[in-house]
């Protein structure tokens, strides 16, 4: 896989304009959701080199994650005249980076793209380490390939302005990197004050949590071994995610992996070692901040199925990466049945649900 540029910008035009004068193109395409259409691209309408760009605009949320969506981007590129040298800009959520980047790599067999994400998820995972696609057949992510960005660009600007609940959905991502890196990284998470937010902190915390998946993608784009410490908390969370959908009762992804890091630090604590204390701390920041999740023991087997039939595990067996301690990953850990239902439980018991 190609090297990607992750960029910290201190201001969103210059350093766009470095990087598409990096990738030398006949025609600039600039894809958006609705809302990023609306909110975001006026900011960067200064841009001279945006200046002739053709814009694209998609559907926003999770739904238009699709073939539909994906065709009419190929049909808008192919009609508005790109070829295999053209370029294209991602502004927006993981959702148009997912998405957007797939287009990018499929049409005409491939064309550079630079994303632009527009959310704190996208900034820390979603458009960072090169894994693009979308939902098909009920399943999500079922059909993309593994194809880095160009560039990514991030202005945590965006941020001043995300709602809440998208803030600390992307704010999970960043508590787990903090988990898989060193102690000191995951101590200044914890600290964070959702109260009294300083940016250039955040600014800081952002780069360092981008830095964690950027070394780790490095050493394993594929996803054949370390990678997989970036699953921490989504063996659990997954299954979360899918059950509230099932129920009616969506939850926001990060949310999802929130709650699912609290019973996969309980497995860390039960199989692995973890100390006990940390994974209080932890907990007791989630519950601050995520609430919890409510479910009965009806809904285990539940749990359990669609932990099996996660697109990571195979054969039924539920692949989990877990901690010794902050910054020590076991990957490839498994549990059995009744040791992962005894998470179910703590779950309850510690958070209330
Ligand atoms: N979101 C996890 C990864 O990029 O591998």
């Amino acid at each position: 896989m190609n090297k990607q540029e992750v960029i910290l910008c201190e201001g969103l035009a210059d350093s766009l304009s470095q990087a598409v004068s990096r990738c030398p193109h006949d025609k600039l395409f600039v894809l958006t959701d609705e809302h990023t259409h609306r909110l975001c691209l006026p900011l960067l309408k200064g841009v001279e080199a945006l200046k002739d760009a053709e814009e694209i605009v998609i559907g926003s949320e999770d739904v238009h994650k699709n073939l539909e969506t994906l065709a009419s981007v190929w049909l808008e590129l192919s009609n508005k005249g790109a070829t295999r040298h053209s370029l294209m800009i991602n502004l927006g959520g993981g959702m148009v980076t997912d998405l957007g980047g797939f287009a990018a790599s499929t049409f005409k067999r491939g064309i550079p793209y630079i994303n632009i994400p527009t959310t704190l998820l996208a900034m820390v995972d979603a458009a960072v380490g090169g894994k693009t696609g979308i939902n098909f057949n009920g399943l999500k992510n079922e059909v993309g390939v593994f194809s880095p960005a160009a560039s990514v660009l991030i202005e945590t600007e965006f941020l001043r302005t995300l709602d809440e609940r998208n803030f600390f959905s992307g704010y999970a991502e960043m508590l787990k990197h903090g988990l898989i890196s060193t102690p000191g990284h995951w101590a200044e998470l914890l600290a964070f004050d959702r109260d009294a937010i300083d940016y250039a902190r955040l600014k800081t915390m952002v780069g360092r949590s981008v830095q964690v998946k950027e070394n780790i993608v490095r050493e394993d784009p594929l996803e054949r071994g370390i990678r997989k410490a970036l699953n921490l908390g989504h063996t659990v969370g997954h299954a979360f995610e899918s059950l509230a959908l099932a129920e009616n009762r969506p939850v926001l992804h990060g949310y999802a992996v929130a709650w699912g890091l609290v019973c996969e630090l309980y497995l860390s604590c039960l199989l692995s070692g973890f100390p006990k204390d940390k994974m209080r701390q932890t907990i007791a920041f989630i519950k601050e901040n995520y609430g919890a999740f409510s479910y009965d023991c009806k809904a285990y087997e539940h749990l359990y199925a669609l932990m099996q039939h996660d697109k990571k595990n195979t054969e039924g067996i539920i692949n989990f990466t877990l901690l010794e301690d902050v910054g020590q990953i076991a990957i490839n850990q498994t549990a059995d049945k009744k040791t992962i239902f005894e998470a179910f439980d703590f779950y309850r018991e510690t958070m209330g649900a």
